[in-house]
This record gives structure tokens, sequence and C-alpha cells, in this order.
């Protein structure tokens, strides 16, 4: 197994949308492997195959105390969304930021096991901006955009000095 890097905002490739998986094979499995690794070495509770430069649709997502019930979904799909809530949302890629952002309070997610079999899962609470928070990374979207444009552009603002720290310090 293999920790990857994980993209940073405002990395352009963040944008790229994600193909479906057309076969779950061993390659498959090996890259979910090494996606769980780096999600629970980060540490983070989810983590889409975009946000490690890899562009297909898988998520993995592990909200438990004990990190011990790994969630995998392979072409996963919001099929319903009831109610609203709102949450401070983080995310891997966008480091030290938190930001409450209005999501679904609840999703219906249709998805493929590792098995390749079809399943169903009825989510609320974390979990359920778990899954919509991933699902937007594999469509190209960061929690980012969902703020106001004000938020938004202080974000690429610290981003931007942040980087143009790290330059001087090479
Ligand atoms: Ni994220």
């Amino acid at each position: 197994m293999a920790l990857f890097s994980i993209l940073r905002f405002p990395d352009p490739r963040l944008r790229k949308i994600a193909a479906p998986v057309a076969q779950i094979d061993a390659s498959v499995r090996a890259l979910v492997a090494d996606m769980a690794e780096t999600m629970y070495a980060a540490p983070g509770i989810g983590l889409a195959a975009t946000q490690v430069d890899v562009h297909q649709q898988i998520v993995v997502i592990d909200i438990s105390e004990e990190r011990n019930q790994l969630r995998v979904f392979v072409n996963p799909r919001i099929t319903r969304r009831d109610g609203l809530q709102t949450h401070e949302e983080g995310c891997l890629s966008v480091p030290d930021i938190y930001e409450k952002v209005e999501r679904a309070a609840a999703v219906r997610v249709e998805y493929l096991d590792l098995g390749g079999k079809p399943q169903t899962l009825d989510a609320d609470g974390l979990l359920a901006v778990c899954i919509q928070h991933e699902i937007d990374h594999l469509q190209g979207k960061v929690f980012v955009d969902h703020l106001s444009q004000l938020k938004q552009a202080r974000i690429r603002d610290k981003f931007a000095k942040r980087a143009r720290k790290n330059a001087a310090k090479n």
C-alpha cells in the first residue's frame, strides 16, 4: 500500500470530472486501499479519488470514532434529497478552512460496492454531509464553491499568500 499526495485548492485538477468505473478489478481494489490509507493518515473522514488526481468515480468515507467502519462508494449517485441542514465543513484539499455549508439533511445514494454489487444507502446527519461533499469532488466541485463570493475571494487570497510564502522559503 502507498500514500497518495492530496491535491490542494486551487489546483485546477480538482476541477476535473471523474469518469464512471467500468469494471471493479484488482487495480480498483488496490486504489481503494491506498485511498483509505491516505484518508486515515491525513487524518480525514472522507476522500474522493479526484483529490489524489485519479479521475474515477470512487469515494471512501469513515465517520466512525474508532476509524474502523470504512465505506466505499463506486459510481455513487444521489437519487433522493430531503430537507436541509447546515454543517461546518472542512476538506483535506482546503487545509485549515472551516465554513458552514447548507446541504440536504438526508440523501439516498445508489452505488456499487467493491464486489460490483449495486447498493442503496439512506443517510442523514454527518454521513449525508460527507456523501454530498465527496460526490461534489467527483463532479469537480469543492465545498468553497458553496460559499459567498466574498468568502471565496478571501480563501483564494489566503492560499495565494501561503503559496508565495512557501515559494520564498524554497
Ligand atoms: Ni473535500
